[in-house]
């Protein structure tokens, strides 16, 4: 369910920390199983994160129970909303959700550039991840001092191409509106979802109840690679 941008970061997280990962079971259909994630859940808990969307299987995961939940034993919580964000509008303060992520190339934007969106008390406690110009006040050889959010996180030169082109991008978006593309989306899912359950041998992988418009299939007896490479 998760991509790997979601494990990975963790994973070197642990390493660094000894920090211990703990994985939510999904049901056959690809939906968390909520009871075993509330079991899993303990005063040591830290950082719970998950996607909002799968892109593997288009799940959509009730984040709002998630977060709750999370809170209710002290722990962040980080969404991956980079299969999320074009077909779904989160309002972040309403979830009270301590981090938000998205990616520029999953909303018609260029690669390279996304959004992170974090609680202002949050990003105030964390530390720069990098260092370099335009993220200080000031510099001396015996100290620096940082500037304010959210510059204190974007040393040496942006990517001002990327971001102007991702601006653009959520302009035109925005222009078609969310809730027709949602819409949309939603009667593309079902016809198409309809029309391919008739191929004799085809098995959907990712059927839960709330799903955006991903479709993962296998056929049987055909490689998934030829199946890949011809309706690509
Ligand atoms: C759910 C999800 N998370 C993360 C990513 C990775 O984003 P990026 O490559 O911008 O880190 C993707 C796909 O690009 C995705 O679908």
């Amino acid at each position: 369910m998760e991509h790997h941008s979601n494990i990975v970061p963790w994973q070197m997280l642990c390493e660094r920390t000894g920090a211990i990962l703990k994985v939510i079971p999904m049901n056959k259909e690809g939906e968390l199983v909520m009871e075993e994630y509330a079991e899993l859940l303990s005063d040591k808990t830290k950082l719970v994160f998950c996607n909002h969307v799968s892109n593997a299987l288009g799940t959509i995961n009730p984040i709002a129970e998630i977060i709750k939940k999370a809170h209710g034993v002290g722990a962040a919580v980080l969404i991956d909303g980079a299969q999320a964000a074009p077909h779904i509008v989160a309002d972040v303060q309403a979830l009270d959700v301590d981090f938000y992520t998205c990616s520029a190339h999953k909303m018609c934007g260029p690669t390279g550039v996304g959004i992170l969106y974090g609680k202002e008390e949050w990003l105030k406690k964390l530390p720069p991840y990098q260092g370099g110009g335009e993220m200080i006040v000031e510099v001396t050889f015996e100290k620096t001092t940082y500037a304010d959010l959210p510059h204190k996180f974007e040393a040496g030169t942006p990517n001002i191409c990327g971001g102007i082109a991702f601006g653009a991008a959520l302009d035109y978006m925005h222009q078609i509106g969310f809730k027709d593309i949602a819409g949309y989306e939603a009667e593309l899912l079902d016809y198409a979802t309809q029309e391919l359950l008739k191929i004799e041998g085809l098995k959907i992988y990712g059927t839960a109840k709330n799903k955006t418009s991903v479709i993962s299939f296998n056929i049987e007896g055909i490689h998934p690679y030829d199946i890949g490479t011809i309706l690509g």
